[in-house]
């Protein structure tokens, strides 16, 4: 292998996305996304079966366009690196089981790592080398995470997390309430254009005693319900609903928590670069109110295009190509796949 630009490719399956992505050194060759989210669309959300079945059926598939795309042949790869946890556990399975067959049959190391911490390495790809620290701020469906990062591949350490929803549950359930599709956060984002913030939704955790208690954690599970609740009673008193203010309303409780507390964490920290993934970060709003509170507040932010925000494979192989940059040791190849794995296990 050239030692300074090794071939990577990633593998991920943690969710309903059976990402192939190819990096070589810190630039993205492929990122090949077969997504089953119109599979799970009549079910209101994500069916852990029908994720792992659609997993098996797009993976070799996918890994065959990557290097068709990238014009790579597997015999040249150097690693293999795959997401080995958290998430859905028969669906990571698919994803851990693929990659030791191709690291095994290839004579390659192989990495299994952290999804978290893949969704900090992409930025890498895309903006170049992350600075020490990065404070990234983790907003999907699945987890709601604010990270001190001083190494990606080393030190990734948690100051907050979602202690009810993540934020794009809460986005998925009160589209639900407002009669939006599924996945509800771009259906959201769109009707908040054509609305007004002119309800007071609560932003939980950031006054009193909870904010002590919990400065850098969040809580959208208290809006959701409020939310419902002022749905129903203007259902209930016979008035239309104003769907897109109550999107715009909603969205801005939601964005204003993210941000305020990213960038409080960012000066207590002394972090001057902001980094913003998972599916959320593609919200028009966040970006916006972001962008100027760091404007703000001197802080850089740094926010990765959309398609690298959700979950791919680009970012599996971007974390699996630092680890070899960096010398990590390699995954034994007995590796479980382990859907609870705390972001502070940035390996397997
Ligand atoms: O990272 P992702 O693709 O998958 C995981 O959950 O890991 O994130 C999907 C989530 C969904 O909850 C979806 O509603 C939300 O990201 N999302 C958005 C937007 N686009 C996707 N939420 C708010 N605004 C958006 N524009
Ligand atoms: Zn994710």
């Amino acid at each position: 292998m050239s030692a300074e630009q090794p071939l990577v490719l990633g593998i991920e399956t943690s969710c309903d996305e059976t990402g192939v992505g190819i990096v070589r050194g810190e630039t993205l060759l492929v990122d090949a996304v077969a997504s089953s989210v119109d599979d799970h669309a009549r079910f209101g959300g994500v069916v852990p079966e029908v994720a792992s079945r659609a997993h098996l059926e797009e993976m070799v598939p996918t890994i065959e366009r990557a290097c068709r795309e990238a014009g790579v042949r597997l015999r040249d790869l150097d690693a293999v690196s795959v997401t080995s946890g958290p998430g859905l556990a028969g669906s990571l399975m698919v994803g851990v089981a693929s990659a030791k067959a191709l690291a095994l049959s290839l004579g390659v190391p192989l990495y299994g790592v952290n999804h978290l911490a893949s969704h900090v390495a992409v930025d890498i790809v895309e903006h170049g080398p992350l600075p020490e620290p990065t404070m990234a701020l983790l907003v999907s469906g699945g987890h709601s995470s604010l990270l001190l990062v001083p190494d990606v591949t080393s030190d990734i350490r948690s100051l907050g997390s979602t202690i009810d929803d993540a934020a794009g549950e809460a986005f998925d359930k009160v589209a639900r309430v407002l009669g939006l599709p599924f996945p509800g956060g771009p259906y959201i984002d769109r009707a908040a254009r054509e609305g007004d913030v002119v309800i007071d939704f609560p932003r939980g955790l950031t006054t009193g005693r909870d904010m002590e208690r919990h400065r850098f954690d969040f809580s959208f599970s208290g809006l959701k319900t409020a939310v419902s609740r002022w749905v129903q009673a203007r259902e209930a008193a016979g008035e239309p609903v104003p769907v897109n203010d109550v999107a715009a309303s909603f969205q801005e409780a939601v964005v204003d928590v993210l941000t305020r507390k990213a960038v409080l964490a960012c000066r207590e920290q002394g972090a001057q670069h902001l980094q913003i993934g998972g599916g959320v970060a593609a919200n028009s709003r966040l970006r916006a109110m972001a962008q100027s509170r760091c404007d703000d507040a001197g802080i850089e932010l740094r926010v990765p295009r959309p398609g690298l925000c959700t979950d791919n494979g680009a970012m599996v192989a971007a974390l699996g190509a630092q680890m070899v940059l960096k010398g990590r040791d390699a995954s034994r190849l007995d590796l479980p796949a382990d859907s609870s794995m705390p972001v502070t296990q940035i390996s397997a």
